[in-house]
């Protein structure tokens, strides 16, 4: 006999199977009258319900199927006379593979009632098995699917880049050293500082920010490739958007220009949200309604116009607002809110924009994505292209209502001379990016780039507010439990 998945059984297959002797397995989400099991096994968010006769079974079988018990029930599938499910199964044998102890479940987030996310977080082992958690680890993956075929679709190559590496392509100095050295007793210079070359690598290495500047050498052969690997960063940044271990996907074009680039991304981020609405539409019915159970919860001035699904299709029907990093200055300056001096940080060309000020932009002035362009170089990487004014960079963030910056990327700077004098106005040693800077002498060409943070993405999607709720296992400064 064939053992079927419960996501086959709500599809056509399981008209198909009607009247048929069947195996389902999964785990009990709750076992009512001694009569009604509902079984889940993560193909999806339903469960099954299976129907005993309790004649049928010895009671001491009976008393062992209780909340998170695992079972392997044969029977008939037959048509629910029950309300609530289509299908249900008449079992004939029941087979206990893994015993709970109900005692110790009470104490679970697999006891079900509503818990805080911050419970659940502390049970990330045991969270997969709650319906929140399973819809929103099922849309992860379809976000990385729908990534993958978006890229293959338009003729991209998948590229692996190191995550061991010498260089810091951010140059923002957060990253985590890689080392077999003895901390207590490390091999030292002369002058007391560690001696690097006796190190594993006979260097100082890291683990990766960013795949970029691996993924241009591959670009200017390969001509469009992307990458979607883990990145660290050590910033001790403690927010809701932050994880010091995330993943990132970073196309790279030869021949892109930035306009090029914003219309890339643009077209990439609608995709990912039209494959989630047609292809997940279970998983994000359930979450759509946790949101706007959420947003009652917020101060009416907090709480989103728009519930989950609508938010995601404004994303897909609107054009996103594109303009300047000056002209967004403009607009602050000029904004009730500055004048009011409701923002925290004060404003004025040159400053890196904070979160209040991307999110005045997004929430309250354009409402809708937006690109923001062409930043005073010296806030941004040492590798974006200088503009024709000297002083602004072919740089695109892009800024998502809710979440803030969701890509960041750039045009990169093609031209050898002034990507020299770049490196060492940053501080950068040409000679330790040889083989970046090599790519400059041999048939160079204008190319452009971005970084999506894919965990931001799937926030955007799963409407989950923490980006610690969307990573199976989170990252972040004291924590790296599991
Ligand atoms: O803006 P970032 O730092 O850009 C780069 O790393 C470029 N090399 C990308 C490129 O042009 N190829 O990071 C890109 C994105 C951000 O927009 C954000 O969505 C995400 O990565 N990100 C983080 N996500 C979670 N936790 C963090 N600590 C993140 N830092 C950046
Ligand atoms: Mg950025």
């Amino acid at each position: 006999m064939k053992r079927y998945k419960i996501v086959e059984l709500l599809g056509n297959t399981g008209r198909e199977l009607l009247g048929q002797e069947i195996i389902v397995k999964g785990w009990v989400r709750a076992f009512r009258s001694n009569r009604f099991i509902q079984l889940n096994d993560g193909s999806c968010i339903s469960v099954i319900q299976a129907v005993i006769d309790f004649e049928l079974f010895d009671e001491a079988l009976l008393r062992r199927i209780t909340t998170a018990s695992a079972l392997s029930l044969t029977g008939k599938l037959v048509e629910s006379i029950g309300s609530g499910q289509a299908l249900e199964l008449q079992v004939s044998a029941i087979e206990i593979l893994g015993d709970a102890n109900p005692d110790e479940v009470q104490k679970t987030v697999m006891q079900p009632k509503r818990h805080s996310l911050e419970f659940l977080r502390e049970q990330a082992h045991l969270r997969f098995r709650t319906n929140t958690f399973g819809a929103v680890f099922r849309i992860r993956h379809a976000v990385a699917y729908a990534i993958h075929k978006f890229f293959n679709d338009r003729g991209f190559f998948y590229l692996h880049t190191p995550i061991i590496t010498g260089s810091d392509a951010e140059g923002a100095g957060e990253m985590f050293r890689v080392t077999n050295l003895d901390p207590k007793n490390p091999p030292l210079n002369e002058d007391g500082s560690v001696n690097f070359k006796d190190d594993f690598f006979g260097k100082q290495v890291n683990l990766t920010v960013s795949g970029q500047l691996e993924a241009e050498l591959a670009a200017l052969a390969l001509g469009q490739v992307y990458t979607f690997g883990p990145t660290f960063r050590a910033e001790n940044s403690n927010t809701s958007r932050h994880l010091a271990e995330f993943w990132m996907i970073e196309p790279e074009v030869a021949f892109n220009d930035l306009k090029d680039n914003m219309d890339l991304t643009e077209d990439f981020l609608k995709y990912i949200c039209s494959y989630i609405l047609e292809n997940c539409a279970e998983d994000l019915k359930f979450l759509n309604d946790r949101d706007a159970q959420e947003q009652t919860q917020k101060p009416q001035h907090e709480r989103n116009e728009l519930s989950l699904i609508e938010r995601i299709e404004f994303v897909i029907n609107n054009p996103f607002k594109r303009l300047t990093y000056t002209e967004a200055i403009e607009v602050l300056l000029n904004s009730n809110h500055y004048k009011k001096k409701k923002f925290k940080y004060d404003v004025s060309w040159g400053i890196d924009l904070q979160s209040e000020h991307e999110r005045y932009l997004v929430e309250k002035e354009f409402k809708c994505p937006v690109i923001l362009t062409d930043y005073p170089a010296q806030i941004k990487a040492f590798y974006m292209r200088l503009n024709e004014d000297g002083k602004t960079v072919a740089a695109m963030d892009v800024l998502f209502p809710g979440i803030g910056e969701i890509v960041g990327g750039s045009q990169r700077e093609e031209r050898y001379d002034i990507l020299h004098k770049k490196c060492e106005e940053f501080g950068i040693h040409p000679e330790e990016l040889w083989w970046y800077m090599d790519t400059r002498k041999f048939g160079t060409v204008p190319h452009a780039g971005f970084g999506l943070g894919f965990e931001r993405m799937v926030m955007f999607v799963t409407g989950m507010s923490n980006i610690r709720d969307v990573i199976p296992f989170p990252r972040t400064p004291q924590n790296a439990e599991f």
